[in-house]
């Protein structure tokens, strides 16, 4: 995992809970880098994971409750970091679709080496969206959380509602509905 989801981690420790949360985070899970993480470098995701276990003990807030938070976090820092993916788009259920088929191929072209998820989409009715997230890392929340952050970013409000899909543990469906202002 790139360096950059660690560093937006450990800001969004800092800005949520405190300068004293995130340095204990980093004495107490053996990081590899000691918390200096570079954007570009890459790092075991199972680092995140610890941070994110350690965070939850400290807080007493669930594991996926925290991943949704970052989600909403790290989408907002992204919106900020590259503007390029936003031009001419104007709602939640149009950006999205447009994740796997754009987003993140630019962003495997920043970063050969990046981890990314795969996504497909169906909208089977205006206002209405399917998405079946993908991936080894299995980052769901994460996932959710960066959804709700797209529409924090176009100011909509939304629905998420997900289903595990039995024959792949490895994929969620995500059922998106725009909500009426
Ligand atoms: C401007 C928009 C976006 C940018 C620039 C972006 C970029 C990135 C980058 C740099 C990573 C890290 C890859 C690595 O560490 O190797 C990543 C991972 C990820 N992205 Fe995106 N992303 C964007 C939007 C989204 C949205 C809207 C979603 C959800 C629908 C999403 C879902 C994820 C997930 C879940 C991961 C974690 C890796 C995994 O699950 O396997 N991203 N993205």
């Amino acid at each position: 995992m790139k360096g950059i989801v660690f560093s937006e981690f450990l800001d969004m420790v800092e800005e949520k809970f405190s300068i004293e949360t995130s340095e204990r985070l980093i004495d107490e899970v053996k990081t590899s880098s000691g918390g200096a993480y570079t954007t570009v470098g890459t790092y075991d995701s199972q680092e995140i994971m610890d941070m994110v276990a350690k965070l939850s003990e400290i807080t007493s807030i669930s594991v996926p409750d925290l991943l949704k938070t970052f989600g909403r976090h790290m989408f907002m820092r992204f919106a900020e970091t590259f503007p390029k993916f936003f031009e001419g788009v104007t709602s939640t259920l149009d950006f999205l679709p447009m994740v796997d088929s754009y987003v993140h191929l630019e962003v495997r072209k920043l970063y050969n080496d990046a981890e990314l998820p795969s996504f497909t989409c169906v909208s089977p009715q205006p206002g209405r969206l399917e998405m079946t997230y993908r991936s080894a890392r299995n980052l769901s929340d994460l996932a959710e959380g960066m959804i709700l952050g797209t529409a924090d970013h176009f100011n909509e409000r939304i629905e998420v509602k997900r289903e595990s899909i039995q024959e792949d543990p490895l994929a969620v469906l995500f059922i998106i509905t725009k909500l009426q202002e």
